[in-house]
Parts: structure tokens; sequence; C-alpha cells
């Protein structure tokens, strides 16, 4: 296991502690969200869980863990969740695996949301990590567009990419389009939130900012813990 991996794992480990039995529990998408999934099934608590993938949902009901849909249940107790860069109070770049969409719906559908990483992924400020953007199949050459147009008032000079595998462009869960945005350096996160979900055809971007209430922090040395 490579030393990233092993830092996840423990993250994951982590943070699976925080769980008690009678909890609703959100489960985040990802190579660090899974670990904290594995970890979970092995308590075997009596816990139900709201995945933000297909992906996860299959990861999930293979270990046995009760699923429900997004409100089904009452209000998620917990939300734990990977990120692709943490930056300053514990703002956060998501996205990275497609499911940004559900996993903010569910997110902000959760009392509490805690973000698990390796160490590589605390940045003094976000922006390393192309920005992913969520938009709506019809006409989306078009609402590129308009973002490229946004970005420029944010003085981001390169035009997002189109995310695609295998020659064919990735569609999320939700059937959309994933723009990625390299932005180098989000000076004003929350004003770019703003102006990127103010376009219409823009379904949602990978900024999360003001969610996290707490990080995990897997490093060579054992888990940090970090605070908005
Ligand atoms: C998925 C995400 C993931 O949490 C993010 O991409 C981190 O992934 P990993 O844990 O595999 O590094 O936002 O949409």
């Amino acid at each position: 296991m490579s030393d990233a991996d092993a830092q996840k794992r423990a993250a994951g480990e982590a943070a699976a502690k925080l769980v008690d039995s009678g909890m609703v529990v959100g489960l985040g998408t990802g190579s660090t969200a899974a670990w904290f999934v594995r970890a979970l099934a092995e308590r075997k608590l009596d816990v139900t869980c709201v995945a933000t993938s297909v992906q996860t949902e299959q990861l999930a009901a293979e270990l046995g863990l009760r699923l429900a849909q997004l409100g089904e249940t009452r209000e998620i107790d917990l939300t734990v969740d990977g990120a692709d860069e943490i930056g300053p109070g514990l703002s956060l770049i998501k996205g990275g695996g497609a499911a940004l969409l559900r996993e903010k719906l569910v997110w902000e559908a959760s009392r509490r949301c805690v973000v698990i990483a390796d160490a590589a992924k605390v940045v003094p400020t976000l922006g390393r990590f192309p920005l992913p953007i969520e938009v709506v199949a019809f006409g989306h050459k078009t609402t590129a567009a308009r973002i490229c147009d946004v970005l420029s008032e944010f003085e981001i000079g390169m035009a997002p990419r189109l995310r695609a595998k295998d020659g064919a462009p990735v569609r999320t869960d939700g059937g959309n389009l994933i723009y990625d945005a390299a932005c180098g350096r989000i000076e004003e996160p929350a004003a770019l939130a703003a102006a990127l979900k103010s376009i219409t055809g823009v379904v949602e971007h990978g900024l999360f900012l003001d969610l996290a209430e707490q990080a995990l922090i897997g490093a060579p040395d054992g888990v940090a813990t970090l605070e908005p």
C-alpha cells in the first residue's frame, strides 16, 4: 500500500470511530471514503446509511450496511467524505470522483460533516486541483462559454475542459457532464461559488464552503484533526 493510501485508510478508520449505533450516516465517494465505509461496516453498528453515489451505494450494499435514500430518513447525523483539496477554514474542492452534486445534497442535509484525506490534500490556497463544475448536457458548450466569462472576471484565464474517459464524456450519476476548471489560485472562493451558481446550465460546482466541521488528516505519524 502506498503512503497516501495508508494515510487515507488511517483517516477513514479514525472517522468510523465517530459513529454510534442509532445514527443516520452519510457516506462519501472516492478512495478515502471507501476506507471509511469498510471500517464502518466492520464495526457492525445499527446504523442507516445514505450514499452519495451509485459506486458507494454498491460498496455499502456489498458490505451489508443498511441503506436509505436521501429524504427517506430523519436528518443525517454525520457525513464523512473525502476531498480533492482542503484549504483555509476547511474550504474544499470536491468532485474529482464526479459525485459533487449528490455529495453536496447529502452534506447540506447533515448535522455534521467530517472530511477525511491524506496529508497531500491540505493546501494554503484552493485551486491547484482543477475545479469540477457539473453542467446539464443540453447546450453544454454554451454553458462552458459562460463559465469562461465568469472565470475571466476572476482573472482565471484557462478555459474549462470537458471531462472525458476512454474517449467519451464522463456522465455523472444524474446524467450530467463535468467541466474541470484549472484555476491555479482561487483567491475569492465564496464570490466565485456564487458567480458559477448563477449561470443557467450549471448544476453545481465543487467548492464546498462552510460545510466541513472537522478534518481528519492521515499523516506519516498518525491522524491530525483540523478545525475551521
Ligand atoms: C468525489 C470526491 C472525492 O471525495 C474526492 O475526489 C477525493 O477522492 P479520493 O478520496 O479518491 O482522493 O469529491 O466526487
